[in-house]
């Protein structure tokens, strides 16, 4: 089978780490990929978000199925796209198409859809300019924190979360008439906060039968102990030691049941993933937001823990045979630790050599999230996110200690990574 996987980061590598591992696989090509993919299969030059490009590789590689990474694509209907064209029909495209995709585009559309279909999500009310002056009456109908989330996709900088209702209304303002995220904030939504810990279910679906994946915790922010600004995700463990059997049978029963058979009840056909994002309040799951893709780094612990083979699993997602399909999962613990440019997530600098990388032992997979080969052939730093240090142990401390010795042996100029990856569910 030849395949297309579009994207550069660390989900990506994971991605193609595991398609190399199907005897299945007789060519892989990553658009546009990095230095780590580029070691498993062909990068190619085009952007994921140019159809046209995309249909013409396609085409003249004899592509036979296509996996999306990140939502980009999706949300602009990619998946669309290919079946609406007659010399694209044949190939199936792993994610939803632009309907589906609304679940992660729009957050208006997802409380929507999780009223309608009685998923547990915080309450809330939605907003734009004509509305600003009720915005502010419903903001005083509730208690502080207030959370206030554009409605588009804003590079994960959309959610805004501030104690203060005078800053709360400023926000709104700005979000609303002076459009502070593009057009992204001409909906604002404005929810109760929901206290307790963060969690991420991740299930596939072929739009009528599901698979549930292992559980995933990320760390978004900067700084140790949860501190400093939100990032793509600073590292990753899983399972979720505190995500026991008893709690996933709620997520399964109260969030993943209804969030498959609402798509299917919408005439969503919904073939790919779903990444749910969960607080746990006091042992009751609640929906924070959906996803359409993978998360990243969350595929960095994920995947190595499927032992299964993935191009049996893409198929069965593609051809609604996934009730047939066999999944087997490592029981082992995963760990990522991400290793960031200095200055990440605001400005940092590229190109920066990376030395160390052969130094890594046979315990941890380093996956390339932000890197490329320069010009002399030398792997160099190319993103705010560059390497994700994962290990797999029968113990989390185990795994996160092979991850951290690994880290020490590989250098680049402003290098920083968290200590703490882990550590609040030791
Ligand atoms: P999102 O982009 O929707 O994942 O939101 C970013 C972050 O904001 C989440 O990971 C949560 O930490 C936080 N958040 C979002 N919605 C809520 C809520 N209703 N209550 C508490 N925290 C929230
Ligand atoms: N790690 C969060 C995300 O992929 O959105």
């Amino acid at each position: 089978m030849k395949i297309l996987l579009l994207g550069s980061g660390g989900r990506e590598h994971a991605f193609a780490t595991k398609l190399s591992q199907s005897p299945r696989l007789t060519k892989l090509y990553i658009a546009p990929g990095n230095a780590g993919t580029a070691q498993l299969g062909e990068n190619v030059n085009l952007s994921v978000t140019d159809f046209e490009a995309v249909k013409n590789f396609c085409l003249g590689s004899a592509i036979d199925m296509v996996i999306v990474g990140p939502e980009d694509p999706l949300v602009k209907g990619i998946a669309d796209f290919f079946r609406s064209d007659t010399a694209l029909q044949h190939i199936p495209v792993i994610g939803p198409r632009q309907k589906g995709a609304m679940l992660e585009g729009s957050k208006d559309f997802a409380k929507d859809f999780m009223y309608r279909h009685g998923i547990p999500t915080a309450a809330y009310r939605s907003f734009d300019k004509d509305t600003l002056q009720e915005g502010f009456d419903f903001l005083d109908t509730l208690a502080p924190p207030y959370v206030l989330k554009a409605d588009g996709l804003a590079a994960g900088k959309g959610v805004v979360i501030l104690d203060n209702s005078g800053e709360a209304k400023a926000e709104l303002t700005q979000m609303l008439m002076d459009e502070k995220f593009g057009a992204a904030s001409r909906k604002v939504v404005i929810e109760q906060f929901l206290p307790g810990i963060e969690l991420s279910v991740f299930v596939v679906t072929d739009g009528v039968s599901y698979k549930m994946l292992p559980s995933a915790k990320d760390y978004k922010r900067i700084f140790e102990g949860d501190k400093g600004p939100n990032t793509g995700g600073m590292g990753a463990v899983s399972p979720v030691p505190f995500a026991n059997a008893d709690f996933m049978a709620k997520v399964e029963e109260t969030i993943v049941k209804p969030t498959v058979n609402g798509l299917q009840a919408d005439g969503v056909t919904y073939k790919g993933f779903i990444f749910i994002g969960l607080m746990n309040v006091e042992g009751e799951p609640f929906v924070i937001e959906y996803n359409v893709r993978m998360g990243d780094p969350e595929t960095e612990v994920i995947f190595p823990r499927i032992k299964s083979d993935i191009i049996d699993l893409m198929e069965g997602i593609a051809h609604g045979k996934l009730d047939d399909t066999y999944l087997e999962i490592d029981e082992r613990y995963a760990a990522t630790v991400m290793v960031v440019s200095g200055g990440y997530p605001d400005e940092y600098e590229k190109g920066k050599l990376i030395t160390g990388l052969d130094d890594v032992d046979d315990k941890t997979t380093v996956f390339h999230a932000g890197t490329k080969v320069d010009d002399s052939g030398n792997i160099v730093t190319n993103g705010g996110r560059v390497l994700a240090f994962t290990s797999l142990a029968s113990d989390l401390e185990t795994a996160l200690r092979h991850s951290y010795r690994n880290i020490d042996r590989v250098q680049f100029d402003g290098m920083f990574y968290r200590k703490d990856i882990g550590k609040d569910v030791l």
